[in-house]
């Protein structure tokens, strides 16, 4: 048995690392520049700022700003129209978990141009070229993918989301740059965080788990769990630590996987465009109570991470109770609504967000395999 671990060339951490992509583009002997983003990031001045480090330096480029929350197959299509005009030999994603993600299915079109139609990168492909370098700006603190061999795209005909996992789109270069972050919104914060946290408690219970990601997403439990509350109130120093808890959580996921928080999530954001965040955090306490038998010692360990006292001296029952109930109130410190009710889920609608669910790539990795029966009454025990 052997375990494999992909991660960035090379990453840059801190107040100010942006201006690292200059350089970063020039000894990679890269000419033209497709800066994929969206109109809102430039109006409110956050992308503007890799467009100055590139002015600066040179550097030629053209802005895709087309992406929109919870990209589409149109999206994808429409960047690899733009990046084949532009003659871009690479890219700089600017933004959240949309805008790398969209980044990465143009790149690995790019290269490996038999998967136009997008639906073929879904699940695990092994595609035959890596795809065109990227180089990615997280302005986000969640979704990691800056890190990650994974990306996840809206089919909107079939009304579902897939995951795409491909060893050959991730990001060559990956700037974790706490400015970039500071102007999120306090809901963006929230939901970005507790998707991080997501990720990492998914990741750390997965079925593929192992030692060295252990060490990953308990660290990345304890970073997120101390940081969040402040981060969302706007403190730069809590910004900066969720900056980089989000990112050791991908470093661990991306390389053994979720669970079904994110089967779950998914099919929320297909149908109703849930933001990410939001359909993860409602879903993460009753899943994790649903998880619990197949856990081992687990729960004691995020209980410890999250910095409950006195688990050594608790029981089984005791410290997954702690820990969910840690999980719970984090999520009603930072204002997540507590029920899928509340981001739209109709009860009609619970059989087909079952069966998408079921059918998610994230489903394999659950500590507990489920029935469309439990997803079903999952759902409808959070209405
Ligand atoms: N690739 C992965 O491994 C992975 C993991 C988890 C989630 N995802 C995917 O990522 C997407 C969600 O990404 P996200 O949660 O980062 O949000 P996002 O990228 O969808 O952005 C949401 C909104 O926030 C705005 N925004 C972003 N940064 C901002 C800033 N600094 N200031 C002000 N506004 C800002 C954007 O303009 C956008 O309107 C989903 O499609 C989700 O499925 C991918
Ligand atoms: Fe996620």
């Amino acid at each position: 048995m052997s375990y494999r671990t992909v991660l960035n060339e090379t990453s840059y951490f801190g107040p100010g690392a942006i201006a690292e992509l200059s350089s970063e583009v020039k000894k990679r002997g890269l000419k033209k520049v497709m800066l994929v983003t969206d109109k809102d990031l430039i109006k409110f001045k956050v992308a503007t700022r890799v467009m100055k480090v590139l002015d600066d330096a040179s550097i030629s480029y053209e802005v895709f700003d087309k992406i929109k929350a919870n990209p589409t197959i149109q999206n994808v299509q429409d960047g690899v129209k733009a990046c084949k005009k532009m003659k871009a030999d690479c890219l700089i994603a600017v933004g959240g978990g949309s805008a790398i993600d969209t980044s990465k299915a143009i790149a690995v079109i790019m290269t490996n141009p038999e998967h136009a139609d997008v639906r073929s990168l879904e699940g695990a492909v092994q595609t035959a070229k890596k795809c065109l370098p990227i180089l990615a700006v997280s302005t986000t603190s969640g979704t990691a993918a800056e890190v990650t061999i994974n990306y996840v795209i809206t089919d909107e005909e079939k009304h579902r989301k897939f995951v795409c996992v491909d060893p050959h789109d991730i990001p060559v270069v990956a700037v974790i740059d706490p400015e970039m972050s500071a102007s999120m919104p306090k809901g963006l914060c929230a939901a970005t965080g507790m998707d991080a946290l997501t990720h990492a408690i998914e990741g750390y219970i997965t079925k593929g788990a192992w030692e060295l990601t252990d060490m990953l997403h308990l660290k990345a439990i304890e970073i997120i769990s101390r940081a969040l509350r402040s981060s969302v109130a706007g403190d730069p120093q809590g910004r900066s630590e969720m900056a980089l808890g989000q990112y050791v959580a991908g470093m661990g996921f991306s390389n053994v996987g979720l669970g079904i928080v994110h089967s779950m999530a998914h099919p929320l954001s297909a149908l109703y465009d849930t933001p990410h965040g939001v359909a993860c955090a409602t879903i993460l306490p009753t899943v994790l109570e649903y998880n619990a038998e197949s856990t081992g010692e687990k729960y004691r360990e995020i209980a410890r991470a999250m910095g409950v006292q006195g688990v050594d001296d608790m029981t089984q029952e005791e410290y997954r109770r702690a820990a969910i109930d840690a999980v719970k109130q984090l999520s009603r410190d930072v204002e997540i609504p507590q029920k899928v009710s509340l981001v739209g889920v109709k009860e009609e609608d619970i059989p087909f967000l079952a069966e998408s669910a079921m059918a998610d790539a994230c489903t394999g990795g659950n500590p507990k395999d489920p029935t469309v029966e439990d997803v079903i009454a999952l759902y409808k025990s959070m209405m």
